[in-house]
């Protein structure tokens, strides 16, 4: 097999008659879908009968019949008035018998099943079910970084599935992956990455337009908008123009011209996600113009198609000066950014990192959230582990998202408002907003190299319909999907695992907040100064004294970009949280934090704990063969549990050596750290 099925498995449960009808399972045989005959035309429909009737089957054995007789046991149904897009019920409370699935739309029908088809496979009883789910968020979305050569821009999942020497791919693992997605609620997509290069470039053009329409109707068939990165100098590249100025007439017409020819071409595009100004990328600065004047072009030119524009606002000077501590490039995000509040076009949204710097295991929220208040916007976060172990180290994010999720800005008259609430567009009723990941799948077997990474696209993609999920019941659904008829104590172990591995992973890297501290250029391993003497703007100030760089009014200023009471809580380091206080103060060695240790001694104490927390995720695993039902699976995930332990001693080595021989103070246990 060229590619594993994930968490859509569905091994056949052994169950008795008996238990199969207490669990109400009989009551999925026979189904009804009135009004039929209009909803055949959504796209959507040929993938609800084949999930339902293909899922079912494998589950129990037995395959549902679709009936007209009224005799069904379970019923779809279309209620336009049942609520807001892609809302789903599922109700067994009629009359102890029978079901009933009712959305407003056939996406929401499906999304149904899949939730159906999870319930069923995770062995829960459907007697006296009822359950009501609102997608928390408009758009919920995948960014793949895929080039067109078939690289992945931080890709750890072998190459690309969707492009190989320039050319586009269609094939049976593009309908796997839709379901795959889609299951989970994801219902917008960008192909190519946010760099758009070379080949790239040409994707609004005649060369790719048969194969980018065939993808994109796939994907229409789950209910996914396919999206596009693009080339902001594309008038040039493409045009031949000599310029791609946003304010310029020509370009202005260029764009609108292109734009026709595309959304022609590809009806069922979305839009595109822009990278402009930024790590090289063209954008309006080059023409003294700003972002707003930049997006509101595109805008425009897409609007006649329904098209939208997102924008990403990860934009800062990659030259900067390692001697200079003046410029900070936490801030620029929000300086280039909040003085742009409420010129930006409705179907253009912002897209924000989830802190201002770049996808750390620990940072602080992105002030532009709780900012930002007459501007649409998505949050972005990366579950392409980037700088949290590459999909060799497990790393399981979801808590991290949620904190972030569950932060609040105290905009002002909202001021309960959270990160949640702003991007779901509950608090500022905006037109347009969402949540984005920028994707780990790849065309590795198991879709995300580590097997322990799916977690988090299934975790993401979970997590974005429904912000109020737990992280831990997330991960046992998907513990349980995945590894299904393996023993309770293997599951019980496997959710132990994830939900211990990201704070394992912070605890064994840099400490409380201040990030980096990894290679240059592939961000594998540790390498305490790197990045310290580099154009990057990532800098830890590490010296015999202490550490940290001071974002205070007294330093870069940083911390004035919160609203009221955040910035006062980052700005003084008796409230400041200490998981972030090397992120906002310079620190000295000896100073004592709330455990009443001192600094270096909880940088030693971390590390030493992290390194074990890997070498115990490995001891559990050994002691879990035999008892995992996919035995490919677990050899997969031993190798890189054996990895990751390595790994977690090098970069506890590497780090409490490096702190070592700046401040020479002893390890209070005598644990080993070398000279
Ligand atoms: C990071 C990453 C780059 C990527 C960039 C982005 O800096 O290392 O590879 O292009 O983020 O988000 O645009």
């Amino acid at each position: 097999m060229e590619y594993t099925e994930a968490w859509l498995k569905y091994r056949r449960l052994s169950l008795s008659r008996q238990q199969c009808e207490e669990r109400l399972y009989d009551s999925l045989i026979s189904y009804a879908i009135p009004f039929e005959e209009g909803l055949k035309e959504s796209p959507c429909f040929g993938a609800l009968i084949s999930e339902f009737e293909n899922g079912v089957e494998a589950l129990l054995g037995m395959r549902p019949q679709r009936v007209t007789d009224g005799s069904e046991t379970l019923r779809f149904a279309v209620d336009p008035a049942f609520g807001s897009e892609d809302a789903y019920s599922i109700d067994f409370t009629q009359n102890g018998k029978n079901g009933a699935i009712t959305a407003s739309d056939v996406r929401g029908l499906l999304y149904g099943v899949f939730h159906l088809l999870r319930l069923v496979a995770t062995g829960k009883s459907l007697a006296d079910f009822s359950q009501t789910c609102v997608p928390s968020n408009p758009l919920r979305m995948l960014n793949h970084w895929d080039n067109m050569d078939g690289s992945i821009e931080r890709g750890y999942s072998g190459r690309s599935f969707f492009f190989a020497d320039d050319q586009v791919l269609v094939n049976d693992r593009t309908r796997a992956y839709a379901r795959l997605v889609a299951s989970v609620g994801i219902n917008a997509v960008v192909i190519n990455n946010v760099n758009v290069k070379n080949a790239a470039t040409y994707l609004i053009t005649d060369r790719y337009f048969d194969k980018v329409r065939a993808l994109s109707e796939i994907f229409d068939e789950y209910g996914i908008a396919l999206y596009l990165s693009l080339n902001f100098a594309a008038p040039m590249e493409l045009g031949g123009l000599d310029k791609s100025d946003p304010l310029d007439p020509g370009v202005i017409e260029w764009w609108q011209k292109k734009m026709a020819e595309v959304f022609i071409a590809v009806p069922k595009l979305g839009g595109f996600l822009v990278k402009a100004d930024s790590e090289g990328r063209p954008g309006p600065f080059t023409y003294g113009r700003d972002h707003a004047d930049g997006a509101n072009m595109l805008a425009r030119a897409v609007a006649p198609y329904g098209g939208r524009i997102i924008w990403r606002c990860f934009v800062y000077n990659c030259r900067q000066d390692w001697r200079d501590t003046k410029t900070d490039r936490a801030r620029s995000g929000y300086d280039n950014f909040m003085p742009l509040d409420g010129r930006f076009l409705d179907n253009v949204i912002l897209q924000i990192k989830n802190g201002p710097m770049d996808f750390q295991v620990r940072e602080p929220v992105h002030p532009l959230f709780g900012g930002l208040m007459k501007t649409n916007q998505m949050l972005e976060v990366q579950i392409a582990q980037e700088y949290t172990g590459q999909q060799k180290h497990v790393c399981y994010l979801m808590p991290m998202f949620k904190e972030i999720l569950d932060f609040k800005t105290y905009m002002p008259g909202h001021e309960d408002a959270t990160v949640a609430d702003i991007i779901s567009t509950r608090t500022l009723k905006n037109a347009n907003g969402g949540i984005v990941a920028v994707a780990n799948t790849g065309n590795d077997e198991n879709w995300t190299g580590h097997d322990f990474a799916a977690a988090n696209l299934f975790g993401f993609g979970r997590l974005a319909f429904d912000t109020t999920l737990d992280p831990e019941s997330i991960a046992r659904e998907w513990a349980e999907l995945t590894f299904a008829g393996s023993t309770k104590a293997a599951i019980d172990a496997i959710v132990n695992i994830l939900m211990r591995s990201w704070p394992a992973y912070e605890k064994y890297t840099s400490p409380l907040g201040i990030g980096w501290m990894v290679n240059p250029n592939h961000h594998y391993g540790p390498n305490v100064e790197g990045y310290e003497f580099d154009r990057w703007g990532t800098y830890h100030r590490a010296n015999w004294r202490g550490i940290g760089v001071d974002r205070t009014t007294k330093g870069t200023g940083y911390t004035m970009q919160y609203r009221e009471p955040n910035a006062s809580m980052y700005e003084h380091v008796e409230t400041c949280p200490e998981e972030l206080l090397l992120f906002f103060h310079f620190i000295p060695y000896d100073y004592r934090l709330k455990t009443g240790k001192t600094l270096i001694q909880h940088i030693y104490d971390t590390h030493f704990e992290g390194a074990q927390d890997a070498a115990d995720f490995l001891d559990t695993w050994k002691n879990l063969d035999g008892q995992i039902s996919d035995k490919e699976a677990y050899e997969r995930v031993l190798e890189r549990l054996k990895i990751q332990a390595e790994s977690a001693v090098e970069w506890r080595d590497r780090i409490n050596t490096y702190f070592y021989r700046h401040c020479g103070t002893e390890d209070e246990h005598g644990r080993k750290i070398y000279e």
